[in-house]
């Protein structure tokens, strides 16, 4: 559990640390030792201390091997610190994520805690080329082609339910690098292969593209498809063209198909013309039209209406690195949220033509056209408190300047205009 406030913490974090080199100077009986360092990890689970969590983080790289996963666990709070993108930090942890995923039984202690750390965590990233290069060439692993050989062999029969051991890798070092934005570099981008010589090889980028699309863009506007930068055009095309693969290839590796069907959820992939016609003859419920009220709009509001879709609605059901809640986990839930109450998505994250336009109307009624600062739909994520307002039982969601906040707020501010020139009333008020 966390203690509750940066003082407490910071007192616990002082008592912890003298306990902690007491049992470090233990000589003797190797159990009890290795008992009281134990306690002294857990108890520094959150106390949210300097000196303490970077103890913490020595030893999960090069602590006791028998003590690593649970202090990498004990960093539960990514806000603290963040991980040194160093070959020292990582190696260690590189050869255990290899070895926990030769041994099923045991992923779930020795792989899980590091995937999930290293999916949340704050990374330094190093300065120069040379070192990024290190770096990802120990995090990111690289399949022998006569392995994809023996996969498309006996492919129906490792459809099991655990993964064989290189599957497990790309799957999970495929969350750590699509999830964390921190690790989506040009370092990064320069490893992505030009053709794939296992099926595994293609797990592991196909989530490219669901944020290269975006990669590199200014901030999206209304009526303005932002552009990424042209250099990224061919590594835009090779994810689009990796993804379509997985949909329209006729023996499909279902884990594959699986993977790019969930993808498809987000409106940045169902909407890309490239991707469209292919989806619709696998997946037709992702390949929805627009509600007939959005149709009957004027042109205006239509844009408004899009730019919600495909950019202010996927920020809605986006986890928050901290907390891995998102707004829909909460205001999604039937009953959870009574004063807000909006549409849930589906296990992928799609959010159906007639939920995403009720969530719409729903987040239109909280602009205050006649004064748009004080609008709930900005004001609420940011937790303000002020003597009037008494901040959001949801917590701060957004700091200003996040993008994702800046995508909301060009879209309450074009809609306030709208609603100030009274087209409103063919938008659903
Ligand atoms: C952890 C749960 C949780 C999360 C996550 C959350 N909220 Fe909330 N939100 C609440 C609760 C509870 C309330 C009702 C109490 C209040 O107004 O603070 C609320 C109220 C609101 C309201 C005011 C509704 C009204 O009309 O009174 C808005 C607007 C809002 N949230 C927007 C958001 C947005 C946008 C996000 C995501 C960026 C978000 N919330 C994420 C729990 C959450």
């Amino acid at each position: 559990m966390g203690y509750v406030t940066p003082k407490s913490a910071e007192m616990m974090g002082k008592a912890i640390l003298p306990v902690w080199s007491k049992a470090e100077a233990l000589t003797g009986d190797r159990a009890a030792k290795t008992q009281q360092l134990k306690l002294a990890i857990e108890a520094s689970a959150n106390a949210t201390f300097d000196p303490l969590q970077k103890k913490v983080l020595d030893y999960s790289s090069g602590g006791p091997e028998n003590l690593r996963t649970l202090a990498s666990t004990s960093l539960s709070d990514p806000r603290v610190i963040s991980l040194p993108a160093t070959q020292e930090f990582l190696e260690p942890l590189a050869s255990q994520i290899t070895r926990g995923a030769q041994e099923p039984e045991r992923r779930t202690e020795l792989v899980g805690p590091l995937i999930k750390l290293f999916s949340r965590a704050r990374w330094d990233m190093p300065k120069t080329d040379e070192q990024q290069k290190i770096f990802y060439g120990l995090l990111v692993p690289s399949f022998a082609p006569e392995r994809g050989k023996l996969e498309e062999n006996t492919r129906n029969l490792l459809q099991m339910e655990k993964d064989p051991p290189d599957w497990y890798l790309a799957r999970s070092i495929s969350q750590v690098i699509h999830s964390n934005p921190d690790l989506q570099t040009p370092a990064l981008l320069d490893k992505f292969p030009k053709t794939f010589a296992t099926p595994m090889d293609e797990m592991l980028w196909l989530p490219t593209v669901k944020w290269l699309s975006s990669y590199g863009t200014p901030l999206p506007a209304v009526k303005e498809e932002p552009k990424g930068p042209d250099t990224l055009t061919p590594l835009r095309e090779r994810a689009v063209n990796l993804f379509v693969k997985q949909l329209i290839d006729e023996k499909p590796d279902r884990r594959l198909r699986n993977s790019a069907l969930a993808l498809a959820a987000d409106p940045r992939i169902h909407t890309d013309p490239k991707i469209r016609p292919a989806l619709a003859k696998v997946k037709p419920a992702y390949v929805e039209e627009d509600v007939p009220e959005v149709n009957a709009m004027p042109a205006a509001w239509q844009a408004n209406f899009q730019y919600f879709k495909n950019w202010v609605a996927p920020e809605m059901i986006k986890a928050n690195r901290e907390d891995e809640f998102s707004c829909l986990g909460c205001h999604g839930v039937a009953g959870r949220v009574p004063s807000m109450e909006l549409s849930a998505a589906d296990e992928n994250g799609y959010q159906s033509s007639k939920g995403l336009y009720r969530n719409y109307t729903a987040l239109l009624e909280r602009i205050n056209e006649n004064d748009v600062e004080k609008s709930k739909i900005l004001r609420k994520p940011l937790n303000v408190q002020s003597g009037k307002e008494d901040g959001h039982q949801g917590g701060r969601r957004f700091n200003p300047g996040d993008r994702g906040y800046e995508i909301l707020r060009r879209w309450v501010l074009d809609a306030a205009v709208l609603k100030t020139q009274k087209l409103a009333g063919s938008a659903g008020n």
